[in-house]
């Protein structure tokens, strides 16, 4: 099974900029270059941060933009969410019995335990009592099967001060629960702006750079947090009977392509090194 991965999508109404950046444009980017080249996958699983203030107009622009996709999508929503608004644009997505945005997708290759971590008011993330229940009883209902878990906030210190602070609050509650388990095979994170994989408890997690503004790497403590603009990317995901494979695409790189076996090109590659050209000057012409 094959899936997409994209996070952080930061949309504003459209026309406007953020950061000094389009994000509807990013999107609209992302979406064709999914659609040329990943036609195939299953869903595209997008992990919170929808829209960046959560207006209406945004969720509008979002759906929209979606809806040009040739396969299905499953939305989480992050701290910049509005529960509401994301409902009232999203009336069909399912939720749980208490409204929050959660959901046990069943898929090819197992059941995904989408979770929302939203709170009003705070950027942190929050699995209050309800989501905890929901969640320990949605793990009950996938006992003895392998299972994957995607929310927005990583439930763990990433060693990014400014981002460590408002990571999930309710780690142990989440890491108790999915020990017992026993058969989570990954989880699918947003919120960090940044590519970062690594496990957790033994569990194996992935997350990826945003669409639009990024996280600086800083592992210092600072006031705010530190953006950038490094190039976004989306994730492309193949599960096979128990093994995960995590491609990272930067699909606004146009850098030059040419073949590595190819001596006149290592040539020429060689000779703008030299020049300082760097691998996104022109591409390299040979005779
Ligand atoms: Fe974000």
């Amino acid at each position: 099974m094959k899936f997409i991965h994209l996070t952080d999508l930061h949309l504003v109404p459209p026309g406007g900029r953020l950061y000094g950046l389009d994000p509807s444009e990013r999107l609209r980017a992302a979406i064709a270059d999914i659609t040329l080249h990943h036609r195939d996958a299953d869903f595209v699983l997008v992990t919170g941060d929808l829209a960046h203030r959560g207006e209406v107009a945004s969720y509008e622009a979002l759906r929209a933009a979606l809806d040009e996709l040739p396969m299905p999508y499953h939305l989480l929503i992050g701290n910049h969410d509005h529960r509401e608004r994301f409902r009232a644009a999203f009336p069909e997505a399912p939720v749980d019995a208490n409204g929050f945005i959660q959901q046990v997708l069943e898929t090819r290759e197992g059941p995904f335990l989408l979770l929302d971590t939203n709170r009003p008011g705070t950027h942190a993330g929050w699995l209050c009592g309800d989501r905890l229940a929901w969640l320990y009883a949605s793990l009950e209902a996938c006992a003895e099967r392998e299972i994957y878990i995607a929310l927005h906030h990583p439930p763990l210190a990433l060693g990014i001060p400014c981002m460590d602070v408002i990571a999930l609050t309710q780690q142990k509650a989440l890491a108790d629960m999915v020990a017992r388990h026993g058969k989570v095979r990954h989880m699918f994170l947003g919120h960090v702006h940044r590519p970062v994989h690594g496990t957790w408890n033994g569990v194996p997690f992935s997350t990826h750079r945003g669409l639009n503004h990024q996280v600086a790497l800083s592992f210092e403590a600072v006031e705010g947090i530190p953006g950038t603009h490094e190039p976004p990317s989306y994730a492309v995901v193949t599960l096979n009977g128990g093994t995960t494979i995590v491609h990272v695409h930067d699909f606004l790189d146009d850098s030059p392509r040419f073949d590595l076996f190819d001596r006149r090109a290592e040539s020429a590659a060689s000779a703008l090194d030299l020049l300082g050209r760097g691998r996104h000057g022109p591409p390299p012409t040979v005779n």
